[in-house]
């Protein structure tokens, strides 16, 4: 455990665990990892708890939370009876719903239901849909199995901002806010929060949150066919003005460096909104490109970093890297527009939202 003062172990003792599960069940927050990013952790039976994640986050109380369940059985995955852990928190359990559970839990795949009677309202914002994973994180799972119940859980970062990936960007978030249990689990593996697929409208699977499983993935692995919620009319279901995913405001995951993209080989012209030649850029480029060839711009004062053109090792670093390059004081960033392609956007997503986002105010554009 490392309250305030830094750790760097990526294991934790069952001691440690323990205590945050007497934490938890004592009211209070723990910040643990999972295999996207970090969560703000609370007993999701617990309405007081509940509020002070929105509380330490400064985020709107109609938006929903995820809970998180443990796989309990963790050496035989498919003796796990999903059904009966489910009971509790949703109203009905689809056959498409067990594939898809079956397929991906444990994993980066979070489904919302229909809520069971008991799911307090405090966790959903009022809705009468509910937000449900398994995250496969060891210390997750552990932490999960002995707590024996769910566990509310928002990405560990302040409302609006990037998402933390590790124990240090979860402390250094709430530096001298919040004196905060955090569980060090080491660098977060997929690097984005995960795939969010809404099941409680019907018969259609529908996308709310690309990550890092992507719908060709669920198709071929479960024959579900799940769609982007343009495709689907389905009366008032989908339209409905609550921010069903506070994650699908214009403005989020941002940095307060002005953050912009690049088309393919038009840094120039990204260079050109920002006209002070005493600028200092930070320019990502693909590994798989030749330096940027910047001479006709020879005052600005830029820096390349190079990121990966593999989309997943690009997603396992992307909030590092807008983290690593916030803290380092450029006065713009660029980033190359993801290319075209399903496995791209869980971060093209992410990106065009930070961007968005992004600047010196940008804890206040996230109005709604
Ligand atoms: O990977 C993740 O999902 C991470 C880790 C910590 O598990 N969690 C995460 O939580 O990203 P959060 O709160 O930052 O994002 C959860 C998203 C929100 O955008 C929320 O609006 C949406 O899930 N959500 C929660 N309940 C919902 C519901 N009933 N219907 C639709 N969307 C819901
Ligand atoms: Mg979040």
């Amino acid at each position: 455990m490392s309250r305030g003062n830094s750790d760097s172990t990526s294991m934790q003792s069952s001691a440690v665990i323990n205590e945050a599960v007497q934490t938890l069940r004592d009211g209070g927050l723990v910040a643990f990892p999972t295999e996207t990013v970090y969560g703000l952790g609370a007993d999701a039976k617990n309405p007081e708890a509940i509020k002070q994640i929105f509380i330490a986050k400064g985020r709107p109380s109609n938006h929903p939370l995820i809970v998180h369940l443990a796989a309990p059985d963790k050496f035989d995955q498919t003796q796990i009876d999903w059904v009966a852990l489910l009971a509790p928190w949703v109203r009905d359990l689809s056959e498409e719903a067990l594939k898809l559970i079956n397929a991906f839990w444990p994993g980066p795949l979070t489904l919302v239901f229909k809520k069971g009677k008991s799911v307090l309202n405090e966790l959903t914002g009022g809705q009468d849909t509910v937000a449900i994973r398994a995250p496969s994180h060891p210390i997750a799972q552990e932490l999960l199995r002995k707590f024996k119940g769910g566990v509310v859980a928002p990405s560990a970062n302040r409302f609006g901002k990037v998402s933390p990936t590790s124990a240090a960007d979860v402390r250094h978030e709430f530096e001298g806010m919040l004196d905060l249990m955090v569980l060090d689990g080491g660098d977060c593996e997929v690097g984005i929060e995960s795939t969010i697929i809404d099941l409680s409208s019907g018969d259609k699977a529908i996308l709310l949150r690309p990550g890092s499983i992507t719908p060709s993935e669920i198709f071929a692995k479960t024959g579900v066919k799940v769609y982007q919620p343009g495709e689907v009319k389905s009366g008032n279901e989908v339209t409905v003005d609550l921010p069903r995913v506070s994650g699908s405001l214009k403005a989020h995951y941002a940095p307060t460096t002005p953050l912009r993209l690049y088309a393919p080989g038009r840094v120039l012209d990204a260079l050109s909104e920002f006209p002070d030649i005493k600028s200092r850029v930070a320019v990502a480029v693909w590994d798989s490109e030749s330096s940027l060839v910047l001479d006709d711009h020879p005052s600005t004062d830029v820096e390349e970093v190079i990121v990966s053109s593999d989309p997943t090792t690009f997603a396992s670093r992307l909030y590092r890297s807008l983290r690593d390059l916030d803290q380092q004081g450029w006065d713009l960033i660029l980033f190359p527009e993801p290319p075209a392609g399903e496995e791209w956007d869980g971060v093209r997503d992410r990106l065009q939202r930070a961007c968005f986002g992004s600047g010196p105010s940008s804890s206040n554009h996230d109005n709604n």
